[in-house]
């Protein structure tokens, strides 16, 4: 089976592994500081803050923020369900809003009818290393006083204008899941240029307490540390991180020089003011649910794109989410079309082009 995704992974990663479980410090220390500081450098953020995983980073933020009970905050309706559920972890409402079908992200047009009395917040997701539009979405926030968490998990190494996701909004965060362009198993990591917000994630993530080592809590904190484990693994990912948009560039290139000729196929917009990475390429399909087993059939794993919000189980009546019942075609018609194809940093010449050459045929036989 050629995998969807996959980890690029080696000895590079245990030599800086074996560095950590040498020196005995495997909880968070040296090395997790090495890997802020190198994300911190690399996206140009005053302050990162590394966190066991971007879901409980998301929370700490959005409590940082001053998320309390019964504030609303919205978000898109496509995107990991994970976005809404930090939302409701921090005893929020999540309110939801339709995508553009261009670029899978929030339709910005669409957010200022959803605020009321009680909305507080707004998450852009730079979804599938796209970019939500940064500059129309704080001009919202600014107009109403709402504050702007970005869900910058699938975006490492993605800029809008200038800036790299995460850092332009109040606080962001990139997750470093196992599938994302560059991993840590699991981990997140919060950006923010302010100091206050820092320090309050600071004792979020270390039960209340700015320091170890004391036993005294200014405040009411958890544990959402980091291990050098982890940063070990960041530390040596980072070091490949060019390499692998690099290479996912070139697997995008491949893809859209040859399936762009069928008609059934449709790509996605790349946003302008949009510096994007294809850690996952993804097209709309006509008949994507054939084609998916089709390609499965041959050996061939294809991901489809994140169950609409609005229809998720979980949420049904339970009124925990706002605007279930509005009317999200676009989202409906991307989910039904929308496929991620084969795009490790791995995948060879020759398994793409039999991934293409299957794709094609697909196409051309079908009655
Ligand atoms: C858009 C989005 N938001 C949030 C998350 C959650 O991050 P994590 O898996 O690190 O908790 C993910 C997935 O990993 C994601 O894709």
């Amino acid at each position: 089976m050629i995998p969807q995704i996959q980890p690029w992974i080696d000895k590079s990663e245990l030599f800086e592994l074996t560095k950590v479980i040498k020196s005995t410090y495997i909880t968070e220390n040296y090395f997790t500081k090495k890997f802020e500081d190198k994300i911190s450098k690399l996206t140009n953020s005053k302050y990162a803050v590394a966190m066991s995983n971007g879901t409980v980073a998301q929370y700490a933020a959005l409590i940082a923020l001053g998320i309390k009970k019964n504030d609303e905050v919205i978000i898109p309706n496509i995107t990991f369900i994970s976005t809404a559920n930090a939302v409701i972890m921090a005893g929020a409402k999540p309110v939801l809003c339709e995508i553009y079908k261009d670029d899978l992200c929030i339709d910005y047009s669409k957010i200022e009818k959803l605020i009321t009395k009680r909305t507080k917040m707004i998450i852009p997701v730079h979804l599938y290393g796209l970019t939500a539009d940064m500059f129309e979405i704080n001009k919202i926030a600014k107009k109403y006083k709402l504050k702007v968490f970005e869900d910058a998990a699938q975006g490492m190494g993605v800029f809008f204008k200038k800036n790299h996701v995460g850092t332009i909004g109040d606080i962001g965060m990139i997750s470093f899941y196992g599938n994302k362009t560059i991993t840590t198993g699991q981990g997140g990591i919060l950006l923010t240029n302010k100091k206050t917000l820092y320090q309050k994630l600071i004792k979020l993530k270390n039960h209340g307490r700015i320091k170890q080592g004391t036993f005294i809590h200014d405040d009411i904190g958890f544990n959402f540390a980091f291990t050098d484990l982890q940063a070990a693994l960041g530390v040596s990912q980072l070091k490949k991180l060019q390499k692998i948009i690099n290479k996912k560039k070139s697997i995008k290139n491949k893809y859209d020089n040859h399936l762009l000729k069928v008609n059934e196929i449709k790509n996605i917009k790349i946003p302008k003011n949009c510096k994007p990475v294809f850690w996952f390429t993804s097209y709309l399909f006509e008949d994507s649910e054939n084609l998916s087993k089709y390609l499965f059939k041959a050996g061939i794993q294809t991901r489809k794109f994140f169950y609409p919000l609005h229809m998720q189980p979980c949420y049904k009546k339970k009124n925990i989410v706002k605007n279930l019942n509005s009317n999200f075609n676009i989202s409906e018609e991307v989910y039904s079309s929308g496929l991620s194809l084969p795009s490790s940093y791995n995948l060879t010449d020759k398994q793409q082009k039999y991934i293409i050459s299957k794709i094609i045929n697909y196409y051309e036989n079908r009655n």
